[in-house]
């Protein structure tokens, strides 16, 4: 059976969904599709948090980047709330991202010196805003600006408006391959049907790289697993999220409380294993002590797309017309989906991605040719 869209978005992840929500936004008739869930992925995984400065080692462009993408949530969550109903349980909390070591020190002092909304804090201070805190440390970057929200339930209520301004998705539509002529892609194929669109989006977050395979286009990237936990308290022990390198403590609405995250690249299973929670837990209770109160509620996994640099990958697929891709947004796709959703639309309506990633140049490299 032969139906038409203007674009069509392999994979329902937060950035698929983001971009879905935007494209509909502009009248554009839109097809998700996903292999499994909405969400079920990378996206359900996450711990939530927008941390600006806590994940992209001071590379400035992102920096730039993911405080334009934070500072949308507050408009783009009114927006969504009034469409789908859906709260996302947003929370501006703000982060604090502890130093034990001169050279953890001086990193963050200097990232606090490009951040026009993180500062310097030193021991006392931190002691002064988190007292339940135990272990020693020097200092850290106070970011108040930043906040977390319920990862899946912000995938689910892109993905809910987006069927509300008219967007299709299909769950349990795993895309085969794409229809393609003389380097021009017009559509893709499932078990049982083909799809036929002026663009094609791929979104499949670590997937992204074997779908692509399909049309013999290579990138660069590989899967990076993540295990978390969470725990409920009687009282929340801290207000602010505690960033350490190996182990965060995210406070959640409802006195939940959400540990995370280990790193294993290279793996696509999603088991969660005693050595990668007992590790978490110990690091856990060493930073705060009253979580060892916390009563038991789960842990589980997902599987970060990682390119080989931090930068995600965003923009069209060099020599091919029709094809483009959103992808690799590594710890930070839940912060970059609001500009990442942005960005790709405007691509859609004929504008080049130029600013802020300056992911023309980058991306070109990132693509094997
Ligand atoms: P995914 O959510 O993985 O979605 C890709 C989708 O593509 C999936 O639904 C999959 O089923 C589908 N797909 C795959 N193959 C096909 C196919 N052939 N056909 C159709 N569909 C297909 N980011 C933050 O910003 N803040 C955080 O605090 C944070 N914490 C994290 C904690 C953990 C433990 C993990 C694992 C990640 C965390 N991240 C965080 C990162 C964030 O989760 C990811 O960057 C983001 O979810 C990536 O979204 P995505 O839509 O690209 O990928
Ligand atoms: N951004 C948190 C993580 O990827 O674990």
């Amino acid at each position: 059976m032969n139906k038409y869209y203007d674009v069509i978005i392999v994979g329902a992840g937060v950035i698929g969904c983001s971009i879905a929500y935007q494209l509909t936004k502009r009248k554009k008739k839109v097809l998700v599709l996903d292999k499994g869930k909405i969400g079920g992925k990378a996206s359900s995984a996450a711990a939530g948090m927008l941390g600006v400065h806590t994940e992209f080692d001071g590379d400035e462009d992102l920096l730039k980047a993911a405080t334009k993408s934070r500072d949308m949530f507050p408009a783009l969550l009114q927006e969504l709330n009034e469409i789908s109903g859906m709260d996302v349980e947003f929370i501006q909390n703000g982060m604090l991202k502890l130093a034990f070591t001169e050279s953890d020190q001086r990193a963050l002092r200097m990232l606090s010196a490009v951040s026009k909304d993180a500062e310097w804090i030193p021991e006392e201070e931190v002691s002064r805003l988190e007292p339940r805190l135990s272990i020693r440390n020097m200092g850290a970057l106070y970011a108040g600006k930043d906040g977390n929200v319920s990862a899946r339930k912000l995938t689910l209520s892109l993905s809910s408006s987006a069927v509300r301004l008219g967007a299709e998705i299909k769950e349990f539509s795993p895309v085969l391959g794409f229809l393609q002529d003389r380097g021009k892609c017009h559509g893709v194929r499932t078990q049982h049907e083909t799809y036929h669109s002026s663009e094609v989006i791929v979104a499949g977050g670590a997937w992204s790289r074997a779908i692509l395979s399909t049309a013999g286009v290579d990138i660069s990237g590989y899967p990076v697993k993540g295990e978390c936990f969470s725990v409920m308290l009687e009282s929340p022990p801290i207000k602010r999220t505690i960033f350490t390198e190996g182990c965060y403590l995210v406070p959640k609405q409802g006195n939940h409380l959400l540990v995370g995250a280990t790193e294993h690249p290279y793996t696509f299973d999603e088991s969660v294993t005693l050595g990668g929670i007992s590790r978490l837990m110990n690091k856990a209770i060493e930073l705060l002590p009253d979580l060892a109160y916390g009563h038991w509620e789960k842990a589980w996994a997902g599987v970060r797309p990682k390119t080989e640099r931090t930068h995600p990958l965003i923009g069209r697929v060099p020599g091919w017309e029709g094809l483009s891709v959103a992808s690799g947004h590594y710890r930070n796709g839940i912060l970059l989906s609001p500009l990442t959703g942005i960005l790709m639309a405007d691509l859609m309506d004929g504008n080049e991605i130029t600013s802020l990633f300056r992911l023309g140049g980058k991306n070109e490299r990132m693509f094997e040719k």
